[in-house]
Order: structure tokens, then sequence, then C-alpha cells
């Protein structure tokens, strides 16, 4: 089995929940696509080189796609390959994102057959205030395998026949309306700072520009906290009050464990 995996994880923790999935899945072979940086706008170059199975792994933003990431997923061309849809989310709420990346999927001619929603430490989350702190932990990506396992064992055989796949996943339509958020991108301590461009180079949106002091493009950046978690002396924050005090309430309402779901085409 041919994998194709496309994602985007500015923090990383979707990108660990796929690789569980994948050890899961055990292809033959795996091709990751990140799809910010790869600006790869095909799944396949030639019928020859088609993947038998596409993954999709995306963040869940305000309940929906990173709207970076859904214009270029509604690139991609499907041709008819089966799609395994994953969220992840941070212990809050995964809301319209899973029908979100459903409808798009089918849009490009993809086949949904199963999505899943995980949990990831929130983007927002620090010392003082862990959210969904160090997930997906080992119980997560031990369901991500078995999920993974699931798929190539209830569909991945030739018997299998795609063309009436209708898969059910929560979300409401019309999704979300997306405002953004009209917050000041995280803020550099200038004494600190040692110009080494690590948060440059892992800014997925390029809103980081190290001039005589360091500037961050507020129209760009999507308050992924990409930069603050690799900076090596701790130089960047978020210091806007309306992402403090939506931290403060995530921290404060969001503590309970939630736990992964799955949903599968009933066959
Ligand atoms: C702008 C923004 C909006 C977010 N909205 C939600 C949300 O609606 N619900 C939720 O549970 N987590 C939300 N999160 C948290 C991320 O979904 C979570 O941290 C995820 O694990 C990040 O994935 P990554 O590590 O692959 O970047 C948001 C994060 C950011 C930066």
């Amino acid at each position: 089995m041919k994998l194709q995996v496309i994602y985007f994880s500015p923090t990383g923790t979707t990108k660990r929940v796929l690789e569980g999935i994948v050890e899961g899945l055990k292809p033959e072979s795996v091709n990751f696509s990140e799809i910010l940086k790869s600006r790869s706008h095909k799944i396949i170059e030639k019928r020859s080189e088609a993947p038998d199975l596409v993954l999709i792994g995306m963040p869940t933003y305000i309940s929906r796609i990173p709207p970076e990431a859904s214009v270029l997923l509604k690139k991609l061309k499907g041709e008819g390959i089966p799609v395994v849809l994953v969220a992840v989310y941070g212990n809050n709420k995964f809301g319209d994102i899973l029908l979100e990346m459903k409808d798009i999927a089918k849009e490009i001619g993809l086949i949904p057959i199963a999505a899943a929603a995980f949990i990831g430490q929130h983007s927002f989350s620090n010392e003082d205030m862990p959210i969904a702190h160090e997930r997906p932990d080992i119980a997560d990506i031990k369901k991500a395998r078995s999920f993974g396992f699931a798929v190539r064992r209830e569909f991945l055989s030739d018997d299998v026949n795609f063309a009436n796949f209708d898969l059910k996943v929560p979300g409401d339509f019309p999704y979300r309306e997306w405002k953004g958020l009209p917050a000041n991108p995280p803020e550099t301590d200038e004494k600190i700072c040692i110009k080494c461009g690590k948060c440059r180079a892992v800014c997925p949106v390029d809103a980081i520009c190290i001039c005589d002091s360091l500037n961050t493009d507020p129209d760009l950046c999507i308050f992924c906290s990409a930069c603050v978690n690799v900076c090596p002396v701790s130089a960047r924050s978020l210091t806007d009050k309306m992402i403090l005090d939506i931290r403060e309430r995530l921290y404060t309402n969001c503590s309970d464990r939630k736990e992964p779901e799955f949903f599968f085409e009933e066959i």
C-alpha cells in the first residue's frame, strides 16, 4: 500500500498523531507532505504513481481548518482515492472541522472512508497554564496506532467497493463563521533575543523578518505559536490580552481530559 500524508502542523502535535496512525496502517511506502511548505497542489502527478490511500491531518483553529491550509487543500486533485481525515484540537472542541475536511475531500474527488479527532497540547498552553499538556501522550499514540490498524483491516482489501461510501462526521453547515483573531502577534524581548533565526525558519506563513529588530507582520501571523515554542532562549511570547484571556479561560474550563474519537464508514 502506497500512502500519501498531507498535513499542517506548526507545533508538531498533528504530525505526531499522524505518525502513530501510519505505524498502524503499515504502508509499504509513505510520503509526508507539509501543505504550506511543499506548495504541492497535486496528490498525484501520474496515475501510475497514485497513492492507494491519502491521510490528511489538520489542527483545529476556531473549530475550522486554518484558512491558509484550506485554500491549498481545495487545490488538490483526488481522483477517486480513499482518504482518512484527522483533526487535532486543544482539548476544547473540534467543532465543524471534520465536516469541513470531509466536504473539501469530496469536492476534490477523494473518498472519505474514516475520520478521527485527537487531542494535542493547545498552542496557547504554557508552563503556568498548561492545556492538554504534552498531548498526544503515550495513550493517544497507542490509540492512533489502533485506529490506523483498524482502517487497514476494515477497508484496505481488494473486495471493498468505495463507490457508495458516505462517511458521517460531526459538524454543522454553515460552518462556524471564520472571524480570525483580532490580536497582536507574539512579541520578542530584544534584550534576550540572539537573532538565531529559528523563529523565522519555523514560521509557516513567513510572517517574521529579522531586520534591525525582529518584526512580525500582524497581517500574516496566524498565532500558531511555533515561534514561541522553538525559541532557544524564551525570548518570544504571546502577550496580547485577548490571547492571554483565552489561555486563562481554556486553562480554567478545559482541564478535563478528552479522549480521541473515531468515525468509520459502515460496511
Ligand atoms: C488560532 C488558533 C485557534 C485554535 N482553535 C482551537 C479550537 O477551536 N478548539 C481547540 O480545542 N483547540 C484550538 N486550538 C488549539 C490547536 O488546535 C491545538 O493546539 C493543536 O494541537 C495544534 O496543532 P499543531 O501542534 O499540529 O500545530 C487553536 C489554536 C490556534 C493557534
